[in-house]
């Protein structure tokens, strides 16, 4: 038996007897859709009984006064989406006459309706083909089709929606959806899935190659951060000026061509040094020779390259034991070595027309 046609099967014995399921209707399915977002089923059921007889629909939810709909939310938190769902039931009944969207587009502009309950919402109650990503479909996802990325990384999104487009069961999407949801719930587990009781795994690549373990992978990434940065090539005769900054960010080890960031930081620890800021005061008429982006861990960083001859170098030397930085004079073709960073290279693709 082919995959969908499993968990098709699967649902319909072991779905949950929820009073969502009972009719294909696109206002409970939306409030439950809503509630469910930050709330476990068990903790919102009672409420969500009680949401729906007080509004049934959502002309009683547009008439209503926004201190009760929060009365009737209290005990969910993120009070955000009741209000948003009062807001989006008066759009609705001010521009479709009370009734839901059933295009992807037109539901998304409502208040709080973001990519998830859209889908969830058109494939549940109208049995539109929209696949649905949340945490649950995700792990399922990239375990049974081996996912090996990082799920917390930013193309992780874009590629499971891939997965679960092409795993969609256009038949039942609905039902499908549920399925996916379900057992993430109940057999997917994040810790020791019940993979025997599973209806995919014959077909599932981390139960076959037991990787449930590794799969999904998640690893916080670090927000990403932006610098810019200007980088000077000082030069005296043939020979370029290499420091030493133990106190910098960034290549505090190494001989490196002077460098530091421009405009706003968002650290002190990004800060250019006060050797970097004298540096500029001094150099007369430093020229630009272009630009290039260099990343650093979790850094995006835009160097501006500019060059600057030296008429003699009394003041750099000064400079240099002012502010206890070491210092070492190079010559071009020896840049590489001296100064071994990729930063180096980039610099010097701008350098080597200079010298002929
Ligand atoms: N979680 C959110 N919506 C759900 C649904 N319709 N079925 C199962 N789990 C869900
Ligand atoms: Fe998850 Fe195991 Fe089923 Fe694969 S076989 S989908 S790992 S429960």
């Amino acid at each position: 038996m082919n995959p969908k046609k499993k968990i098709f099967d699967w649902y319909q014995t072991h779905k949950r007897d929820l009073p969502f399921r009972k009719k294909k209707q696109a206002y409970p399915i939306w409030v439950s859709e809503v509630m469910l977002q930050q709330t476990r089923v068990n903790a919102m059921l009672p409420l969500y009984e009680a949401f729906i007889k007080r509004f049934p629909n959502p002309e009683s939810l547009a008439s209503s006064e926004e201190e009760e709909v929060l009365a009737y939310w209290k005990g969910l938190g993120y009070y955000s989406r009741a209000r948003n769902l009062r807001k989006a039931a008066i759009f609705l009944v001010q521009n479709y006459n009370g009734s839901f969207p059933k295009d992807l587009n037109s539901v998304l502009k409502l208040p709080g309706i973001g990519n998830y309950t859209a889908r969830a919402i058109l494939s549940i109650a109208y049995d539109l083909p929209f696949a649905v990503l949340d945490g649950n479909v995700k792990r399922v996802l990239s375990r049974y089709y081996g996912y090996t990325e990082n799920i917390l990384g930013s193309k992780a999104d874009s590629d499971l929606q891939e997965k679960a487009d092409l795993f969609l069961n256009t038949e039942h999407p609905g039902d499908h959806n549920q399925a996916l949801m379900e057992l993430g719930a109940t057999l997917c587990l994040p810790e020791s899935p019940k993979c025997l009781l599973c209806p995919l795994s014959d077909f599932c690549f981390a139960r076959i190659h037991q990787k449930t373990g590794e799969i999904p992978l998640r690893k916080k990434e670090k927000k990403q951060i932006q610098l810019s940065s200007e980088i000077f090539v000082l030069m005296d005769q043939k020979r370029i000026l290499l420091v030493r900054e133990p106190k910098m960010r960034f290549l505090k080890d190494m001989f490196h061509l002077p460098y530091g960031m421009v405009g706003e930081v968002p650290e002190e620890t990004y800060a250019p040094t006060p050797f970097f800021l004298g540096l500029k005061k001094i150099l007369k008429d430093p020229k630009p020779v272009g630009m290039f982006k260099h990343t650093i861990t979790h850094h995006k960083l835009v160097f501006s390259v500019f060059v600057s001859p030296l008429k003699g170098i009394e003041e750099i030397d000064n400079l240099t034991k002012k502010f206890g930085v070491e210092s070492k004079w190079v010559t071009l073709s020896s840049l590489d070595t001296e100064f071994p960073s990729s930063l180096a290279s980039k610099v010097k693709k701008f350098l080597l027309y200079l010298e002929s």
